[in-house]
């Protein structure tokens, strides 16, 4: 919000440097002259243009109140805070950069602190606000300190993004360590459910909020060798739900994002050789891997007004993947003369 004092309308665009478009002029009550302009800026925002609203009010003297709704006040997650998990790497970190580029305060968590400090950073650097918190999403204790410290710094959590997750070492099941299991289903899943926790009852506090999980296309269809990668995003689909229908009540949605083979450093070794890039991309219906960015305009969209009405569901981000399946089948059904 911007104020300046002057005398008309002419000498205010002046004072603003700005160029006037087109313009709405109504009475107000009393002895005020409620006056209201959408202008477009073409000064400050140069090829992008921005609309702002101009009050002004004639009592003793002329009074202007201008205010300047800038480009980060009109994008979709303005004045928002974001908590977002395993945001220091791949599809967590472009959701927090897409996030604070449509206006969010975005906390980046991960469990490896530099990673979220360079994430937070590049946030910063864009102008905009980030804070990088050393968080390990299997352990309470961090997960309340990263609520806290989100709520110290911006005062509120309207979006929690359950990203951080990881994979196991290709291994048969019957050959599968303990181990591995554990710690794909504490990271995982449980590191879901502590974040959804601790996070909702801040939300349920307020009376809204929004929670995006990251599933996966495994949780719909399982990748063979992944231990139990698919198990844990099959459960996620499902505790999606779960939250959902509990937490409707009090203004919260939540809902899921599976992606399918998304180019980040989970699989940037897989996708090295040449020969599996091609075969894949060839596979794949609209034949290339997913991006980041792919996933990231998901999550903006499940974390917006735009889907308002939208919870306990998933958006499969896969490019057609896991359609392909009949296409696969030799010989066609219908195809035997009668
Ligand atoms: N890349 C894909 O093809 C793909 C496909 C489907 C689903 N996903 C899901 O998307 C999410 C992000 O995957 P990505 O490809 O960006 O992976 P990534 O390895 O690039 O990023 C994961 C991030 O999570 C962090 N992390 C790991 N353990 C953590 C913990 N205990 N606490 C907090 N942070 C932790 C890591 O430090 C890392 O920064 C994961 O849930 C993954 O299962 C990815």
């Amino acid at each position: 919000m911007k104020f300046i004092s002057c005398q008309n309308v002419s000498e205010m665009l002046f004072q603003c440097e700005i160029e006037p478009c087109s313009f709405k002029f109504s009475v107000g009550y009393n002895d005020c002259l409620i006056l209201e302009a959408r202008i477009t800026i073409l000064k400050e925002c140069g090829a992008v243009p921005e609309t702002v609203s101009i009050s002004a009010c004639k009592s003793d003297r002329l009074r202007t109140s201008f205010d300047c709704v800038r480009r980060e006040d009109m994008a979709k997650l303005a004045s928002k805070t974001a908590i977002i998990t395993g945001a220091g790497s791949g599809i967590g970190k472009a959701i927090a950069m897409t996030f604070s580029e449509n206006g969010a305060n975005v906390v980046v968590a991960d469990v490896n602190l530099e990673a979220a400090e360079k994430t937070a950073y590049q946030i910063n650097d864009n102008g905009r606000r980030g804070l990088a918190v050393g968080t390990d999403v299997t352990k309470k204790d961090q997960v309340l300190e990263m609520a806290e410290q989100c709520l110290r710094q911006f005062g509120t959590i309207e979006i929690l993004v359950n990203n951080a997750g990881v994979m196991s070492p290709p291994t048969p099941m019957e050959d599968l360590p303990e181990e591995y299991w554990d710690r794909v289903v504490e990271i995982n899943l449980k590191g879901t459910f502590l974040c959804s926790q601790v996070v909702g009852k801040e939300m349920i506090k307020a009376k809204k909020g929004c929670i995006v999980n990251m599933a996966s296309m495994c949780g719909h269809g399982p990748y063979p060798e992944c231990g139990a990668y698919s198990a844990t995003k099959g459960a996620i689909l499902s505790f999606t739900q779960q939250l959902a229908i509990e937490w409707a009540e009090y203004n919260i949605r939540v809902n899921s994002i599976s992606p399918g083979t998304i180019l980040t450093p989970l699989n940037e070794n897989v996708y090295a050789d040449r020969e599996i890039y091609e075969g894949r991309s060839k596979l794949i219906p609209l034949h290339r891997p997913g991006y980041p960015q792919d996933i990231a305009n998901a999550a903006l969209f499940l974390a917006s007004e735009d889907s308002s009405y939208i919870t306990g569901t998933d958006i499969l981000v896969d490019g057609g993947l896991l359609k392909i399946a009949q296409q696969m089948l030799p010989g066609r059904a219908g195809a035997k003369e009668r």
